[in-house]
């Protein structure tokens, strides 16, 4: 999926790196169904669920069945903040040892510029109520809390910025 993410995402696949070493990345989409549309066109999603379930991926089926319950439920109940157009951010992350030094604020402005130069209206995101240290980095990046959405897991805040 990364290998996919990657050829597909483009300039909104970013890594953070020094010395060689990867400190922390992230993923910008500037279509999220555009990139649905290409993992299925291109054989790319079947063969990710043929992996999923010859057990490639060591989900036991329990787990595998609730995360795409969850994932249609996502789904449906996160409609209602589709806003303009339908970039996101898919994922950001930065490694234990190096947080706290400005990598993810620099990532997120990076992806935000990326988005900006495709002329992406605006961009999306859903992060848990509980990780403060994510919403304190949106926040002070200039996400906005649009609304709440909910999984079978719980609660997710809905965050939008302007590029
Ligand atoms: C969230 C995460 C990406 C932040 O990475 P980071 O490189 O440490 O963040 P930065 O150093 O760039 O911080 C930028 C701003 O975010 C906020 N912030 C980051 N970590 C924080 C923390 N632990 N507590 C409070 N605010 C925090 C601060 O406002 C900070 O600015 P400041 O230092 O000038 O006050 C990192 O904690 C992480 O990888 N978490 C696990 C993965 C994850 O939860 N990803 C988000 C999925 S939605």
């Amino acid at each position: 999926m990364w290998t996919f993410l990657q050829r597909t995402a483009g300039e909104g696949f970013l890594a953070a790196r020094e010395d060689g070493r990867l400190l922390g990345y992230a993923i910008f989409v500037p279509s999220l169904r555009a990139i649905q549309r290409r993992a299925f066109f291109s054989g790319e999603a079947f063969k990710w669920a043929l992996h999923a379930v010859s057990g490639r991926y060591d989900l036991r089926p329990g787990r595998l069945l609730r995360g795409l319950q969850n994932k249609v439920f996502f789904l449906f109940q996160g409609q209602r903040f589709r806003t303009r157009g339908d970039a996101q951010l898919l994922n950001i992350a930065v490694d234990p040892d190096v947080q706290g030094r400005g990598i993810a604020k620099r990532l997120v402005d990076a992806g935000l510029s990326a988005m900006r130069a495709l002329n992406v209206p605006e961009v999306r995101l859903e992060v848990r109520p509980s990780n403060r240290s994510a919403i304190a980095l949106y926040r002070k990046t200039g996400w906005r809390e649009v609304g709440r959405t909910r999984d079978l897991e719980g609660e997710w805040i809905v965050m939008v910025t302007t590029p």
